[in-house]
């Protein structure tokens, strides 16, 4: 879904044998995309090493409020609780539980509890009398009407020999829990955003064509932010090395003409439509059938306009937010607004080649964003972060 994509989780580790697959949860969320960093409780290191969860999350694992008592060192908890997007405190057991239910803050994970701005997810694991005993029921009561997000226990067979309630929920269940309660408050759920990225590629004849710089990386980094905000996403694309956004339709392009068809057919169903394919503006009128060869005369290669995509789905649009994207080397503003009239879009994203670290290739880019009454400067930044700079603004403005 990519929804947890670029979320920065603490995860919370406590004494309990469910912590083995805390492991599991950090290769899951890692593999979704998520930056991880672990905490354990003291107990929670009995179950687990940190050596095993901090290779899996790439970060050292934080198991003590104070690192180096000699140079008087500390765990800043007040930091990692503002770093966090989401804090999982899985697995949960009785004693924590209950310790975060009173404000307890005899340890790292407890005070970092207490200092998070973000939404708290827990997944209690214990045995299942544990589980059911009215304190912890409470405990677990009191947590939910602060706001804090419970993962239910599942019922299976226990550490103990026992049957019943109490299994912390499986650690894809765990994921999938996450994911579906982001989507609740993604701002794109149930929408659907088409984009075009890349070049195109004109034949000339079967070994050659006419293209031009464009790598398609502004474009795919668009379809990522969509998918992160909970879009469901198609991404029509020319010819490009990059690898395709996990969750994306993606359907590939070569020429001008397919890419007006696939997105021809996007369009009328989707909600945005962004436009950033760097489509030819001319190919060769008559592309030859066979290899033109060099002992023949030097060809004349006679050029006719494409379809302007943008230009002719953007004059029919029905209710689609329409983002059309313009690169300029002279009188910037001036041609994108006229671009924004011309093309009927509703924000233009103006590149001007003049700017160092825009445009074709890096990964980077500097942008202006128009519509018909703003004008918001980017600052030079990566092409992630532009992509979520449009998002911000097509959210702000125009939803
Ligand atoms: N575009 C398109 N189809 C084309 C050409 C351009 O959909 N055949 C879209 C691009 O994806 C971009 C916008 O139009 O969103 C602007 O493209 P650009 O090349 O900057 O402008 P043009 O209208 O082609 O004008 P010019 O090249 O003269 O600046």
């Amino acid at each position: 879904m990519g929804l947890l994509k670029g979320k920065r989780i603490l995860l919370g580790v406590t004494g309990s044998i469910a912590a083995y697959k805390s492991a599991i949860i950090v290769r899951e969320l890692v593999k979704a995309g998520s930056e991880v960093q672990v905490i354990c409780t003291p107990s929670a290191l009995q179950f687990v090493t940190p050596l095993t969860l901090g290779t899996l999350s790439k970060h050292p694992v934080l198991d003590a409020l104070v690192k180096d008592p000699e140079a008087g060192v500390w765990t800043n908890h007040v930091e990692l609780g503002l770093w966090a997007d989401l804090m999982l405190v899985a697995p949960a057991s009785a004693n924590t539980l209950s310790k975060m239910a009173h404000g307890e803050a005899d340890n790292l994970l407890l005070t970092t509890y207490l200092s998070a701005r973000c939404p708290v997810y827990f997944a209690p694991a214990m045995d299942h009398d544990m589980h059911e005993h009215p304190a912890n029921a409470e405990n677990i009561q009191t947590l939910i009407q602060r706001g804090n997000i419970h993962i239910p226990a599942e019922s299976g067979e226990l550490a103990s020999g026992l049957e019943g309630k109490g299994r912390m929920a499986e650690p894809e269940h765990i994921t999938s829990f996450l994911e579906s309660y982001l989507l609740e408050s993604a701002p794109l759920r149930e929408m659907k955003v088409m984009i075009t990225a890349g070049p195109t590629h004109e034949p000339i004849d079967p070994v050659r064509f006419i293209g031009n710089y464009s790598t398609g990386k502004m474009g795919y980094a668009l379809a990522e932010r969509a998918l992160q905000l909970g879009a469901s996403v198609t991404l029509i694309s020319g010819p490009t090395h990059l690898k395709s956004p996990a969750g994306a339709t993606v359907v590939n392009v070569h020429t001008a003409e397919e890419m007006h068809a696939a997105a021809k057919a996007a369009f009328s169903e989707c909600n945005i439509a962004i436009f950033s394919a760097a489509v030819a503006d001319f190919r060769p009128a008559q592309a030859s059938p066979e290899k033109i060869k060099k002992e023949n005369s030097v060809p004349v290669i006679h050029l006719e306009k494409t379809i302007d995509i943008l230009h002719t789905l953007g004059n029919t649009k029905t209710g689609q937010i329409v983002v059309g994207f313009a690169l300029e080397t002279e009188n910037e503003e001036e041609n994108a607004r006229r671009k924004l009239v011309q093309k009927n879009a509703d924000i233009i994203v103006l590149n001007s080649l003049r700017d160092e670290g825009a445009g074709f290739g890096g990964d980077t880019n500097k942008v202006t964003l128009l519509s018909s009454n703003k004008t918001v400067p980017l600052k030079l930044m990566s092409k992630a972060d532009t992509a979520a700079g449009v998002f911000d603004f097509i959210i702000e403005e125009f939803l």
